[in-house]
């Protein structure tokens, strides 16, 4: 018997050079007649802003911006925009950056319209009441937060890192313009790819899948993987950034409706205690849990062996899904993505609070997801792996 499962995507894509432009018209569509822009500090000096301002005056839509956000989405910042919002009288949002100007923007938009606070709606399908419009503008190839009914944000009195899902959290409109990740730089470019591309690979073999999803997921894989290294290795490279976008894109769209899985469970932890950024997170730990993982479903690792372009004809199922950790590797060594241990994380530091993190981390819910079944004790050997492991 097939479950009965819901797809969700926002409603409307504009996807190509100069998206961004699209966004003063879009509002108008929307009926929005003052937007709040919730970024981040360090994009207002680089031009993007300027073309969204550019695009809200030509149809004559006043703004506030808010560009307080300036590391991982946090509570502070939500309650800080929140009050921007409504002191200034706006009626819609537009996010402009990264995940986390864009998870603000979300969490900011749904706050608008439902009293309480944010620790009310941790978890999933908390929220009662639909949020404010949003348009969401990535900066980067990476979150896919402009395609997901996820957010995430920092309770940093508590140190944990929420998720919020809901419905209510998909954007409105999403405006995916690659020319906007042109001044993206290498590290950035390989952090936030990998991060998309485990979004991509979880999503594909995550217990929680679905047709759907994995149509999406595979098309991601092979977008990221077959171009992720020409954008870092060449900024410029406008088609490379294009693919990546567009792989980041649909993966966002694939775990939103499947699920992430244990490298997402284990990378939270590592930015709540040593705050190591999303992506690298994820990119340290990458490898080792796709080593861990693939014997729970080796004819879907297979599948994403193939996608990533290896030859796996003639092969078991267990060597095509090997195929896919090498791939997976080359790309880690490629993009020069380093051990835990050269992040500042020293072995004392990590032992003091590896059993706290790997109870974070099965709290999280992600591992249940996970094609392979983990324990605590695997997960703490995991994280020493990454810890040591040079892919
Ligand atoms: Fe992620």
């Amino acid at each position: 018997m097939n479950e009965a499962r819901s797809f969700r995507i926002p409603p409307l894509v504009i996807m190509g050079d100069n998206a961004c432009s699209h966004v003063g018209q879009e509002g108008k569509r929307i009926g929005g007649k003052k937007a709040l822009v919730v970024t981040d500090r360090n994009l207002t000096g680089i031009g993007f802003l300027l073309k969204i301002q550019a695009s809200l005056r030509s149809e004559k839509i006043p703004y506030e911006i808010f560009d307080q956000v300036i590391t991982e989405p946090a509570v502070d910042y939500v309650e800080k925009g929140l009050d921007v919002y409504r002191r200034e009288g706006c009626d819609f949002i537009i996010g402009l950056g990264g995940g986390s100007p864009i998870d603000t923007a979300k969490v900011i938009a749904v706050m608008a319209t439902n009293s309480g606070s944010i620790q009310d709606y941790m978890g999933l399908d908390k929220i009662p009441n639909p949020a404010v419009p949003l348009i969401a503008i990535p900066t980067t190839a990476g979150t896919g937060s402009e395609a997901t009914i996820f957010a995430i944000i920092t309770d940093t009195r508590r140190n944990v890192k929420m998720l919020i899902g809901s419905p209510f959290l998909l954007p409105r409109v999403a405006l995916v313009d690659p020319l906007l990740l042109v001044s993206c730089p290498p590290q950035l470019t390989a952090a936030t790819g990998i991060d998309a591309l485990t979004h991509a690979i979880e999503a594909y073999t995550s217990l929680k899948t679905q047709p759907m999803s994995d149509l999406f997921a595979l098309s991601a894989i092979r977008f990221l993987s077959g171009n992720l290294r020409q954008a870092w290795a060449n900024g410029a490279n406008l088609e490379a950034r294009a693919l990546t976008m567009l792989g980041s894109f649909q993966a966002g769209v694939a775990f939103s409706n499947s699920s992430v899985a244990l490298v997402h469970g284990m990378s939270r932890p590592m930015g709540a205690y040593f705050h190591i950024p999303h992506g690298l997170s994820n990119a340290v730990l990458l490898a080792p849990v796709v080593e861990f993982s693939i014997i729970g479903n080796p004819r879907k690792y297979a599948d994403i062996a193939r996608v990533m372009g290896e030859r796996i004809e003639g092969l078991s199922a267990i060597e095509g899904a090997r195929r896919a950790l090498n791939a997976v590797r080359e790309i880690i060594r490629y993009m020069k993505i380093p051990p835990l241990s050269a992040l500042g994380v020293t072995r004392g530091k990590l032992e003091k609070v590896v059993d706290r993190m790997a109870e974070d981390a099965i709290a999280s819910g992600s591992p249940n997801n996970n094609p392979r079944k983990t324990s605590r004790e695997e997960i703490i050997e995991l994280y020493w792996e990454a810890f040591h492991q040079n892919p």
